[in-house]
């Protein structure tokens, strides 16, 4: 193994890179029982799946928001698996036409589901096309041109729509009120984390010598793929520094490699909050100031790096901005300046 490739991907990274997708769909809990955490998506998932199977009928349409990395996409395949239905997986800007949906739903059979991931990329038209397929199981088709256009309607089998976003706010309305279950995926408690990464490495093969799993947990950022990932590096270091065996030292020289600190920030996360405290005076800062000042995207930003920041109270919106909290400068040991010191 070559220690070149640790320091390689940025961790939190929402895109899948080729190696970790492996890894990912080895360590994906296959049944609701395996997931943990979400306590109350899963009791009511676990409800409105066991209605329709005595009903036998195909469930409602579910929808799953929330920041990258905490199940969405391994909830949409739950619950495929526990209907035993067919599975169909696309993605909203994979969808370019409306004749593109239309073939993938005309395809569908009766209980099938299909996954749209990032659902609020579908573009406008093709939406149009899924709201009387969602609401009444038909597809409008538009024949002809002109004049002499006219509509035909198709029946459609009862098939179930999962659709996953990052961003809710930027779902149409008339689209996510077609959604029969809508549900906000949280961050995980640092325990909850501790029990993934423990079962991952079980699944890896992976020894822990004393209890180091909960120092990776905490340092996971709350969500479960960061975890997968911290783990996967810190098994690398060991095996290239320490025989493969891991400790608590093990876990803490291959964190502080990565830049990771006690809270699970990394190089990113403290250079925007140094930026909007060095250049901006702790804020207020909007979105695209920041994003030009740090070279980060700005869906980035919003996406991957802020959630965590807000859960950890280190950032707060406001109508002129972002600001920094007093929670930030202590924890990256700064004095509190003046407006915030008093
Ligand atoms: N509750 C959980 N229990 C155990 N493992 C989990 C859990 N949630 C997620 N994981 C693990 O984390 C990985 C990432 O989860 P998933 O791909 O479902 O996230 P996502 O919400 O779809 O992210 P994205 O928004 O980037 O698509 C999965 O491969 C799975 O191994
Ligand atoms: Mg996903």
């Amino acid at each position: 193994m070559d220690n070149t490739d640790i320091n390689q991907q940025p961790i939190k990274s929402a895109e899948e890179i080729a190696e970790d997708k492996k890894i990912e769909i080895a360590l994906r809990p296959k049944k609701l029982t395996d997931f943990v955490g979400q306590n109350k998506i899963k009791n009511n998932l676990e409800i409105f799946l066991q209605a329709a199977k005595n009903r036998q009928e195909p469930i409602d349409h579910v929808l799953f928001y929330g920041p990258p990395g905490l199940g969405k996409t391994t909830l949409s395949h739950i619950i495929a698996e526990e209907m035993q239905a067919n599975l169909k997986v696309t993605t909203g800007p994979a969808i370019e036409k409306s004749g593109d949906l239309a073939a993938i739903l005309t395809n569908m059979q009766p209980g099938d589901i299909l996954f749209i991931d990032e659902i609020h990329r579908l573009n406008k038209t093709v939406e149009e096309i899924l709201y009387p397929a969602m609401e009444d199981f038909v597809l409008d088709i538009v024949i002809g041109k002109g004049p002499s256009a006219r509509t035909v309607r198709l029946e459609l089998p009862h098939f179930t729509i999962i659709g996953a976003t990052t961003k809710l706010s930027k779902l149409s309305a008339p689209l996510r009120d077609r959604f029969g279950n809508v549900y906000r995926l949280d961050f995980y408690q640092d325990d909850e984390i501790d029990q993934i990464v423990k079962r991952s490495a079980q699944i890896l093969n992976v020894n822990f010598v004393d209890q180091c799993s909960f120092e990776i947990a905490v340092r996971a950022r709350k969500t479960p793929r960061i975890a997968n990932r911290l783990l996967k590096r810190v098994r690398d270091f060991a095996e290239v520094k320490n025989g493969g065996i891991i400790n608590t030292d093990i876990v803490n020289s291959a964190l502080n490699l990565l830049e990771i600190d006690q809270l699970g920030l990394d190089e990113i996360d403290r250079k925007i909050l140094l930026t909007i405290i060095e250049k901006f005076n702790g804020g207020p800062v909007g979105l695209n100031t920041l994003s030009a000042s740090t070279s980060e995207e700005m869906d980035t930003i919003e996406d991957v790096i802020e959630p965590f920041l807000l859960q950890l109270g280190f950032i707060n919106r406001t109508p002129r901005g972002r600001v920094v909290t007093c929670g930030a400068y202590k924890h990256l040991n700064l004095d509190l300046p003046n407006h915030l010191s008093l």
